[in-house]
């Protein structure tokens, strides 16, 4: 039940069906960009629900794009990258640093100013690793601090070259793509570690000239996609706090259909197997470049586990601090200072929030360690932060005694609709 903004759950409450999830979140941004920059209709079938992604249609309806939302079609009439024009105010990024970012390599190399901004969250996180990359490319970009939006762009032509990325990043990544698609001659992006795929998948499925020679490497030649079809498959990281409910849950017992296997992106599905979750996966084929497939999940008693966050696995480390806080013993999760960039700053919002669950939580040289228990009921929140707020859910899920979430409202970056789907599967 929701009521002013604080979300009420009454555990334990077994989770019983099959799920089709909302469309993949990072897929849906990258698909509107594609249809956007070719020239012609485009149609994109189950796209993501969430603020994230109508934030990036609705920059790129501000820079003239015509796009037709129904339910979860949206019909998007390119222009071809040419025609984009100014906007005529700035563009409100919202919450999504996936829109403000990629959006500074597009508009990198158009020739117009625009200037994008963001919430109070996103007007905190760091952006100089999108403006250092684009001005080795000749792009003209500022910011306050010279990291952090408001950003100004000051589109200009630009040059091809080799980038080496200081942080694994698919948002960054994608920034430079888009970038590279508009310049003069071929770039070619190295990143420290690999980071999602998606753009390379998607783009090259469209017939835009990107390349991914090696899993740190990515090639892109001037180009621009073709007007395409496309049904998203089901977004994993939305995915996972069902997957971990389910598990955490005895009782439970859940089919997911038609979610993304890309394996940048399941990586949580292996910890959790690791701590003693039972998930089948049943491959069901592959979309615009994309493996798709079921989740079989049955509840399972859980055993700590020690793994490292690396970025196919750090959208899911709030959840997964939730399934070490109901194993037994004491789970590791190391490296994971990307996380205090993120939405909120998560390894102090997962520490806080376990802590109100009775769960003991460390941190230590770049890490964080949760001693698992016996989580009891108690008044949550999501601290603004959409991943938090989901992973407080499922934790009350699962507990016995009514919890409460408060600032439930920022689930609907992602996913509007969870609370209501969580109901319906307990209640079947
Ligand atoms: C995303 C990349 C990741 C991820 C974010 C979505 C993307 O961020 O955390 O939710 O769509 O490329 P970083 O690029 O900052 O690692």
């Amino acid at each position: 039940m929701i009521t002013q903004d604080e979300l009420v759950v009454n555990g334990p409450r077994p989770l019983r069906g099959r799920l089709r999830l909302p469309g993949d979140k990072g897929i849906s941004h990258r698909a509107l960009l594609a249809a956007a920059l070719a020239d012609g209709l485009s149609v994109i079938e189950r796209i993501a629900s969430g603020d994230d992604v109508v934030r990036t249609q609705r920059a790129l309806e501000a820079l003239g794009v015509e796009i037709h939302r129904t339910y979860q079609e949206v019909r998007v009439k390119g222009l071809g990258i040419d025609e984009l024009r100014e906007p005529t105010g700035p563009i409100d990024c919202g919450n999504s640093g996936t829109t403000m970012r990629m959006l500074t390599g597009l508009l990198a190399g158009r020739p117009f100013r625009t200037t994008l901004t963001g919430d109070d969250s996103l007007r905190e996180r760091p952006m100089r690793r999108v403006i250092t990359p684009l001005r080795a490319m000749g792009a003209h970009i500022t910011g306050r601090d010279d990291n952090y939006a408001p950003l100004i762009i000051d589109g200009n032509a630009l040059h091809g070259a080799r980038v080496e990325l200081e942080v694994a990043s698919g948002q960054v990544k994608s920034a430079v793509v888009l970038a590279g698609l508009q310049a003069s001659g071929a770039s070619e992006i190295v990143e420290p570690a690999p980071s999602r795929d998606h753009t390379e998948r998607l783009f090259a499925a469209v017939g835009a000239p990107v390349e991914k020679p090696d899993a740190r490497a990515t090639r892109v030649a001037p180009g621009a996609p073709h007007a395409f079809y496309g049904v998203m498959p089901g977004d994993p990281s939305s995915a996972a706090f069902f997957v971990v409910a389910t598990t955490i849950t005895p009782g439970s017992h859940l089919v997911l259909e038609d979610v993304l296997l890309n394996p940048g992106r399941i990586a949580f599905v292996d910890v959790l197997a690791e701590m003693g979750a039972r998930i089948s996966i049943v491959p069901r084929g592959e979309r615009l470049g994309e493996p798709v497939g079921d989740l079989e999940i049955e509840a399972a008693p859980l055993q700590g586990a020690d793994f490292t966050a690396t970025e196919s696995i750090i959208d899911e480390v709030p959840v997964l601090a939730v399934a070490a806080a109901f194993a037994e013993g004491t789970t590791t999760i190391r490296d994971v200072t990307e996380l205090r960039v993120k939405e909120s700053n998560r390894l102090a919002t997962v520490e806080q929030e376990l802590g109100q669950l009775g769960v003991t939580v460390e941190e230590t040289d770049g890490g964080l360690v949760v001693h698992g228990g016996a989580p009891r009921a108690a008044t949550l929140k999501s601290h603004g932060d959409h991943r938090i707020g989901m992973a407080a859910a499922v934790a009350a899920n699962a507990i016995e005694g009514e919890s409460q979430i408060r600032g439930w409202s920022s689930v609907a970056v992602s996913y509007p609709d969870f609370a209501e789907t969580l109901e319906h599967l307990s209640a079947t």
